[in-house]
């Protein structure tokens, strides 16, 4: 049964994994070379509990357990050294991710579960690091974990049912719902959802409507929460950036080309919310939305 889970990685999707396994009663040990970064997701996870406890969708004691049951580490070998079960959720960059599995294989216990949160990198070629593929298996969450329904479960080439089921069940505990899909470029949620946003993108890019309009045509034609120029800037430009090149060359096709003003937009350092400015601009504390200056008529 799974117990101890240690979260890799403590950015906006670490710090979410490591909420919702702590808010289900699990002993968390959430690990990120920087104590600064660490810190940080600390108070962000203690703010989301208490908005919750605000909502009355937790108790006060599911809140002061959840905190105290997360504990930090900057060493990956001390961090997994208890593990049951280790989610790795560093940035999406091949050669980070390869080496974080090679560490915690090293010094995880043998039976561990290693599983990636990543939204594009082949969990085959991430198994091959290790010595145990058979234990290596996509976890792919949503932004924001603690709201997001989904976990699509990504079977690598060698992963075993075993694994497979005991992830599923677990997604299950953590009260989400899992899909299980098999491991080719972005999986099934990137497959889909990125070639939608680079082709609201190219509609923008020739001239067929402004941002606001087709935000406003996906958000109220197709019961969208948010329209797919917003959701590009709240995931990150850069992070659709790269998610389309490993489509592009994992498929070969040029349908999934990136548009030239997302790549020039990443170029720019207009990488969306986290950097203030993407096809909106970000005023801290409003929610109202501010098409940017250059995509204004
Ligand atoms: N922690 C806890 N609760 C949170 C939260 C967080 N980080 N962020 C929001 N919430 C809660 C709020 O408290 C609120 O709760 P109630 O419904 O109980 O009131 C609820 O979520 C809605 O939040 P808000 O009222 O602040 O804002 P909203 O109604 O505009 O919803 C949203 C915000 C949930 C983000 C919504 O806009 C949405 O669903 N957007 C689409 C998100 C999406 O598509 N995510 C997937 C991105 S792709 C990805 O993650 C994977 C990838 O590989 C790229």
């Amino acid at each position: 049964m799974i117990q101890n889970v240690s979260v890799i990685g403590a950015g906006t999707m670490g710090n979410g994994i490591a909420h919702v396994f702590a808010q289900h009663g699990f002993k968390v040990q959430l690990i990120d070379v920087s104590q600064a970064q660490l810190d940080k997701a600390i108070a962000t996870i203690g703010k989301n509990l208490a908005r919750q406890v605000q909502k009355g969708s937790i108790t006060e004691t599911i809140q002061a357990n959840a905190l105290a049951s997360i504990s930090t580490n900057t060493s990956i070998a001390e961090g997994v050294a208890g593990a049951d079960l280790v989610v790795e959720a560093a940035t999406e960059n091949t050669a980070l991710k390869l080496e974080i599995f090679k560490q915690a294989d090293a010094a995880a216990p043998a039976a561990a579960i290693l599983a990636s949160n990543t939204s594009s990198i082949s969990i085959t070629k991430i198994a091959a690091a290790t010595k145990r593929p058979e234990k290596v298996i996509g976890m792919h969450f949503m932004n924001p974990v603690p709201v997001m329904q989904l976990v699509e479960i990504i079977n690598g080439y060698a992963t075993s049912a075993d694994v497979t089921d005991s992830i599923q069940a677990l997604s299950v505990r953590l009260g989400k719902t899992p899909c299980v899909v098999n491991d080719y470029p972005g999986f099934i949620a990137n497959r889909i959802l990125m070639p939608m946003i680079n082709e609201a993108i190219y509609s923008l890019y020739e001239g067929v409507a402004g941002v606001l309009e087709i935000d406003t045509v996906m958000k109220l034609g197709m019961a969208h929460p948010m329209g797919p120029l917003q959701l590009a800037d709240f995931i990150g430009l850069d992070v659709c950036l790269s998610i389309l090149l490993v489509l592009h060359n994992g498929f070969g096709n040029p349908k999934y080309a990136p548009c030239p003003l997302l790549v020039n937009m990443v170029a720019a350092g207009k990488l969306g919310i986290k950097t203030g400015e993407g096809f909106y601009v970000y005023t801290a504390g409003s929610k109202d939305l501010v098409v940017s200056p250059r995509f204004r008529k």
